[in-house]
């Protein structure tokens, strides 16, 4: 049996996805997350291989010994407040993004973990931006979800090089799958589920907004490869991916490719539309592809494709 994992934000979305991965890669699986019940992790819970920790990131000793009592190798730092979430309450966030953050890293330096990774976002970049954003733009998030996320960044470079602590990070755009349901960049995910469900989808945007996201299966999948990319090959510690970018018309046209009936109106609330439209619009994921090999495994037609399946499976819509 391979390594064993401690996920931080185990049983929220993408941290379940992990999870779910790594299980059926053969690792073992240790869940921290403040509940031991989440909708999201009914297909894993009763795998033998997968424990439930229950704690919180703000807790210095609850992180600290659930690496310790565990064994763990390397750690999924998941856990984290979202943009909507982090807006209504900065301090929490910062409680939990920034100081959850370095419970993290110093509990990976105190027990030795091999590899911290870390997922980011585009919402650390602000105005200003080229449309194409790479490794070398300067981030000036004008949210406190991307601030606390530029300091996690930060944190993870400086206790790589003083520490030797192997964090590894990428810059997600938004994650688009039949769970995610909620949250700021989520009419990327509902535009989908929504018609494919037979129901009439009011989006909080306007047509030109233009968020980027890639389907879980890539998130996943970006995590788990940079998790094993081989160090020599990689130059930096932070990377940009590849992504899909087009504008919620254009999600909105393709939708109606596979879903001819699908009934899409455009409502936008001004705040969330200036917040989005501040993020970067695309990225530019040139050095994850050259130095570990990061390529999308689904472009627009097959996320759309996969999110209509699944949700006509019901496995996480019912
Ligand atoms: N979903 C996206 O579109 C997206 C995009 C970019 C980056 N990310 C990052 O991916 C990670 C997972 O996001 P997600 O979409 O699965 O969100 P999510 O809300 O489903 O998962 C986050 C988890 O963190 C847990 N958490 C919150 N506060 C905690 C605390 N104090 N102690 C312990 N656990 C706590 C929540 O309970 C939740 O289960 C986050 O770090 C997020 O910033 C997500």
């Amino acid at each position: 049996m391979m390594g064993k994992n401690l996920i931080t934000g185990g049983l929220g979305f993408l941290g379940s996805r992990v999870a779910k991965r790594l299980l059926d890669d053969g690792e073992e699986v240790v869940l921290f997350g403040r509940t031991t019940k989440s909708r999201f992790i009914k297909d894993i819970e009763e795998d033998k291989r997968l424990k439930i920790v229950q704690g919180d990131l703000r807790n210095f000793a609850q992180v600290i010994e659930a690496v310790k009592d565990n064994d763990i190798e390397c750690i999924y730092h998941l856990g984290a407040l979202l943009a909507n979430e982090a807006e209504v309450s900065p301090q929490t966030a910062y409680e939990v993004n920034v100081n959850g953050t370095y419970h993290v890293l110093e509990a990976a330096r105190l027990f030795k973990v091999s590899c911290v990774i870390f997922p980011s976002t585009i919402a650390t970049y602000g105005q200003g931006i080229p449309d194409v954003v790479n490794e070398d733009v300067v981030q000036y998030p004008n949210n406190m979800y991307g601030v606390t996320k530029v300091i996690g960044e930060r944190l993870g470079e400086y206790y790589y090089h003083r520490y030797g602590v192997n964090f590894r990070s990428v810059r997600f755009p938004a994650i688009v799958g039949p769970e995610r349901t909620t949250g700021l960049s989520s009419y990327t995910s509902l535009m989908i589920i929504e018609p494919a469900m037979g129901r009439t989808y009011r989006t909080y945007v306007d047509e030109k907004v233009r968020c980027p996201f890639i389907y879980k299966n890539d998130a996943v999948n970006a995590l788990v490869s940079l998790r094993y990319a081989d160090e020599a090959c990689l130059k930096r510690r932070v990377y940009n991916i590849e992504v899909i970018s087009c504008t919620a018309a254009e999600e909105a046209a393709a939708v109606k490719k596979y879903l001819p009936e699908a009934k899409i109106e455009f409502h936008p609330d001004k705040k969330s539309v200036e917040i989005l439209n501040a993020w970067a619009k695309d990225m530019d994921g040139t050095r994850a592809f050259q130095e570990w090999g990061f390529r999308l495994q689904y472009g627009l037609e097959e996320t759309i494709k996969a999110v209509i399946d699944e949700v006509r499976q019901g496995t996480f819509t019912s």
